[in-house]
């Protein structure tokens, strides 16, 4: 069972400057909550107490005053922060020490699911031994994101980032759980063109070795990607559509806290 996750909330945020100029993005407000608050609380309600936050330079202080005390969540932060922003994988190696030789989960800190079922499917995942899991939600915006192809058998035929064509409309969202060997494995990988390390990359790898899982994410949940202007509106504008129907909030991570008994009232 996963007991730790990453949350990665480094990376130039170029696409939101110049909000991203003095802040890390993942430090925006989506609707009434900072953006990592949504992926934080996703993990919680999956079970996970264990945290590494991978940050850029000069910005711990920020997520700590964010966050407030993890000890009022029940939970366990440690912060590490990536210099460069040299690619998803980077972090399974710059956490390399944190990791210690078990399965973890990574989640892109601006990254939105939602959905009735999603946790409980998604804990249940959590149960890997080893390889790697990936989760794919239908969209049609398959240039922006990973892709998985498949054949006329339903086999996993390629695995591809940002494809200019593609007649997949399967796209890899931002949540990933590796088995130990998953520092050792991205340290093999080489930049790509675009000089970073590339996530489909490492989940080829898996691939390879016959050790990727693939979990369909039903077209009843929602899956976002915050990371540009457009979304974080549009997120934001969902959320709050369904916060003042509900009265219910989304993504607060005190309530799930308490809810999972981690602390009390
Ligand atoms: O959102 C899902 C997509 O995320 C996947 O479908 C793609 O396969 C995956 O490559 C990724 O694509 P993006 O273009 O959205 O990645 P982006 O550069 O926006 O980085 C995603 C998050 O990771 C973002 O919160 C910033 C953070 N990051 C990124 C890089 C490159 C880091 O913390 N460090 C990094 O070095």
């Amino acid at each position: 069972m996963i007991k730790k996750a990453i949350i990665l909330c480094g990376g130039t945020g170029s696409r939101m400057f110049p909000l991203t100029h003095s802040i890390n993005k993942q430090l925006l407000p989506v609707y009434d909550k900072p953006m990592f608050y949504y992926p934080l609380s996703l993990m919680m309600l999956c079970g996970i107490k264990e945290y590494v936050f991978v940050i850029n330079q000069g910005q711990e202080l920020n997520f700590r005053k964010a966050l407030g005390n993890p000890d009022d969540l029940g939970i366990r932060v440690e912060f590490v922060v990536q210099k460069n922003p040299k690619g998803l994988p980077d972090a399974f190696i710059i956490t390399k020490e944190l990791i210690k030789n078990q399965s973890i989960a990574m989640i892109l800190g601006d990254n939105f699911f939602y959905g009735n079922m999603l946790s409980p499917i998604i804990k249940d995942s959590f149960k890997i031994k080893n390889g790697c899991n990936i989760y794919i939600y239908p969209s049609n915006k398959t240039s922006a994101y990973g892709v998985v192809e498949f054949d006329k058998k339903n086999k996993i035929k390629k695995i591809i980032e940002k494809p200019n064509k593609t007649n997949s409309n399967s796209i890899i969202t931002g949540l990933y759980v590796f088995d130990k060997n998953v520092s050792n494995f991205a340290k093999k990988l080489k930049p790509s063109r675009r000089n970073e390390l590339e996530i489909v990359d490492l989940i080829n790898l898996y691939k390879r070795k016959n050790k990727l899982k693939v979990i369909k994410l039903g077209r009843g949940s929602a899956w976002m990607d915050v990371g540009n202007f457009f979304d974080l509106q549009s997120t934001s504008n969902f959320i709050e559509n369904i916060e003042q129907r509900q009265s219910f909030k989304i993504g607060c991570i005190e309530e799930i806290a308490l809810n999972n008994k981690w602390i009390n009232k």
